[in-house]
């Protein structure tokens, strides 16, 4: 079945899974978020993979699935560091409201890139997560080739109630300006790397400085992929070890 996976990513881990995703399933195709107009495509099948944030959907998600053409059978996975609660019951509800089905909906646990809770795992850790989300991503498309369906991946019912039915709404609001946390520290060279890494624009290089420009996504690109670790956000980050999915590289973020 002819299929197109949409991925969005800030470190990678959504852009590895929907490679091995796509190397399992046969004839796949892969786009960014970014830059895709699905309007266009003619896939049968079209998958969403994407990171979790803050118990629920990044708003580029939320977007793209405005865009989303009818009659194709749809399924996600939605990426994330041990908490999807109900970001995958949010997805399936947003599609219905444009009456879209969600056939399947699957989670895997990668390592976390959120750096103002703690810095990147060691590398067994990291290893160990690959593997098991290699192993699932491989019994997802065995799930799909078989056209099975079923109910969407969910937390533990207090995660749904509480992280997803308050405390995201909540976060949801304050995401653009969260970028009022990031600064930069005198190992900065002005390079531009974090310019050409953030999908929403929201950094310009002023006096050979990035400036963050209140439109963030949160993904944490920047921080993660600046090669001279300049970029800090809040207190805590100049002692934390950065992470981004080993695999991908930097041209990989730019295509
Ligand atoms: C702003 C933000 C919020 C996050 N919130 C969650 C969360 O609610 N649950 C979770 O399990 N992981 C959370 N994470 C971790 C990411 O979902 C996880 O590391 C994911 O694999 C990152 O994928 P990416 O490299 O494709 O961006 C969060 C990360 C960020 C940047
Ligand atoms: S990527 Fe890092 S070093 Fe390069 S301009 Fe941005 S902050 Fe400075
Ligand atoms: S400013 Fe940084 S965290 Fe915000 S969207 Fe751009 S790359 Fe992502």
């Amino acid at each position: 079945m002819k299929t197109s996976i949409y991925y969005y990513t800030g470190t990678g881990n959504s852009l590895w899974a929907a490679r091995r995703l796509g190397g399992e399933l046969k004839d796949a195709r892969l786009a960014g978020m970014r830059r895709a107009a699905p309007e266009n495509d003619d896939a049968e099948a079209i998958g969403l993979v994407f990171p979790v944030h803050m118990w629920g959907l990044p708003r580029r998600v939320i977007d793209f699935v405005g865009h989303l053409p009818a009659g194709r059978r749809y399924f996600a996975l939605a990426v994330n560091a041990g908490q999807v609660a109900g970001t995958l019951t949010q997805l399936k509800k947003i599609m219905k409201a444009r009456g879209l089905v969600l056939s399947a909906g699957f989670g895997i646990v990668m390592p976390s890139n959120y750096i103002p809770w703690g810095g990147a795992a060691s590398q067994e850790k990291q290893a160990l997560r690959f593997a098991n989300s290699a192993k699932k991503i491989k019994d997802m498309a065995g799930a799909l080739g078989r056209g099975e369906t079923g109910p969407v991946e969910k937390g533990p019912l207090w995660q749904n109630l509480l992280l997803s039915g308050l405390c995201y709404p909540l976060l949801y609001r304050k995401i653009p300006k969260m970028d009022r946390e990031f600064w930069v520290d005198a190992k900065c060279n002005g390079c531009a790397i974090c310019t050409a890494v953030c999908p929403s624009g929201n950094i310009i290089i002023e006096g050979k400085k990035p400036v963050w420009q209140g439109h963030c996504e949160q993904c944490l690109a920047c921080i993660q992929w600046c090669p001279a670790q300049a970029i800090q956000y809040g207190k805590k980050t100049p002692g934390y070890a950065r992470y981004h999915q080993p695999e991908i590289t930097l041209a990989d973020m730019r295509a």
